[in-house]
């Protein structure tokens, strides 16, 4: 079998190898960009329900988890926000911010599918799809790849194959297995911006199925400001989905569902509406049912007025502070990313380069490093493409 040389082989043509593959190429490399998919950025076209959610103004390194809070800094610097949207700019597509500085095409994610091929082509990047990668070797400073029935070989390799979830769509953990034959660390992975389902006592909750509430959800740390959506398993909607990337089993997800309420709202609430009930009072704020699952709950029935201020103090404390349990996530299947990867101990922050075997890089989600919701993910795949793209 004969092997045809590049200068580079990105593996993975996902939103990260296309734009590492696109820099190089117009670097004057020559670049050969696979996957094994028969369609390059297939995550790309069905993010941000097909419109692509493909950057956020906000994007600053505390909205990325990682096992180093630091190492998504030197490349999220390098390539901003602003420098995507001023491709996108040049290419004349359309966008709009919907919330909280998430930037989404007004037409189509096929848009931007489109523009980044077409920077490949302008780089003179070789694309290849449709085969699978059969292995991976390394010797006399060159990297082999065996994409079907060809043999391709260059100095450089970058591992662009994503993390696994949604394996329905070819997501693979491809690149911990390269990671690992390479002697990399990985930091052990687990599906990410992800439903949680309840079990237990909670269960009586999946009775609310459908209905959705401004909360602040608490993971560890991390807290956020949203709807949560109860569903027939568990827990969803944007709050819970950002509180399950820093949730670890066997932990509690807090729930305030009072974020907007003044303290002491219902002892208040008792002097100017005595004859109401709590799950009246509550109706007034949040959806009735969920109301009414509430006060059930506190077993808290009969008119404000006949309550002491004490139990209307701790039942206020326990709605502004509601401990679910998750018993777990909905898994790989429904995860929209996937925190952990290969560790950025591993590689280094200019130029995503492993620090324990020259030419062997690592960019995107295969990285230890994953954003909230909200466009985030996108641009470390764009930043981190970028800091590789330029340097292989
Ligand atoms: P990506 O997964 O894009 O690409 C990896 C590529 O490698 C794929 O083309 C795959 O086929 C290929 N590959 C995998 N295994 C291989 C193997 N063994 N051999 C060869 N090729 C292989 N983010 C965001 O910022 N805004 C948004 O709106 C959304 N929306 C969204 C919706 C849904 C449903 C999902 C699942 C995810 C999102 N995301 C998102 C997350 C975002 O899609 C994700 O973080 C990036 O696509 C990651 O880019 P990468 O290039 O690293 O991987």
């Amino acid at each position: 079998m004969s092997t045809t040389e590049f200068d580079a082989i990105v593996l993975g043509a996902g939103a990260a190898g296309l734009m590492c593959a696109a820099i190089a190429g117009q670097r004057g490399r020559r670049v050969l960009l696979l996957d094994h998919a028969d369609q390059v950025g297939k995550k790309i076209l069905i993010s941000g329900g097909g419109r692509c959610n493909f950057t956020n103004v906000n994007t600053a390194p505390d909205r990325f988890i990682s096992a180093n809070p630091h190492f998504a800094k030197s490349a999220l610097a390098r390539y901003t926000p602003a420098d995507f949207v001023a491709l996108v700019d040049r290419y004349g597509i359309a966008y709009h911010e919907k919330t909280l500085g998430q930037l989404f095409c007004d037409g189509s994610a096929k848009q931007i599918v489109a523009m980044l091929l077409e920077e490949a082509a302008n780089g003179g990047v070789d694309v290849r799809t449709g085969q699978p990668v059969r292995d991976v070797t390394h010797a006399d400073a060159k990297f082999t790849v065996r994409f079907g029935d060809a043999s391709f070989s260059a100095p450089a390799l970058v591992i662009a194959t994503g993390g696994p979830s949604i394996p329905q769509m070819g997501a693979t953990g491809f690149a911990y297995d390269l990671a690992r034959q390479f002697g990399l660390k990985v930091v052990e992975p687990r599906p990410a911006l992800v439903p949680l389902t309840l079990g237990g006592d909670d269960v009586l909750f999946r009775e609310l199925s459908g209905i959705a509430a401004p909360v602040e959800a608490r993971a560890g740390k991390a807290a956020f400001r949203e709807a949560a959506l109860f569903t027939h398993r568990g827990l969803s909607g944007p709050a819970i989905l950002q509180a399950s990337s820093y949730w670890r089993h066997g932990e509690p997800v807090t729930i305030d569902f009072l974020p907007d309420t003044p303290k002491d709202w219902l002892l208040e609430a008792k002097r100017s509406r005595p004859r109401a009930t709590l799950r009246a009072a509550l109706g007034a704020m949040l959806p009735d049912r969920l109301a009414e699952t509430l006060a059930e709950r506190l077993a808290l029935t009969g008119e404000l007025a006949a309550q002491t201020d004490r139990k209307l103090a701790d039942a206020e404390s326990r709605l502004t502070r509601w401990d679910f349990r998750p018993n777990g996530t909905e898994g790989f299947a429904k995860a929209e990313v996937t925190v952990g990867g290969i560790s950025t101990a591993s590689l280094s922050s200019q130029t995503m380069v492993a620090k324990t075997v020259p030419n062997l890089y690592a960019v995107g989600e295969a990285v230890d490093v994953t954003g909230w919701l909200g466009g985030y993910n996108f641009q470390w795949a764009w930043a981190s493409g970028h800091a590789a793209g330029q340097v292989i």
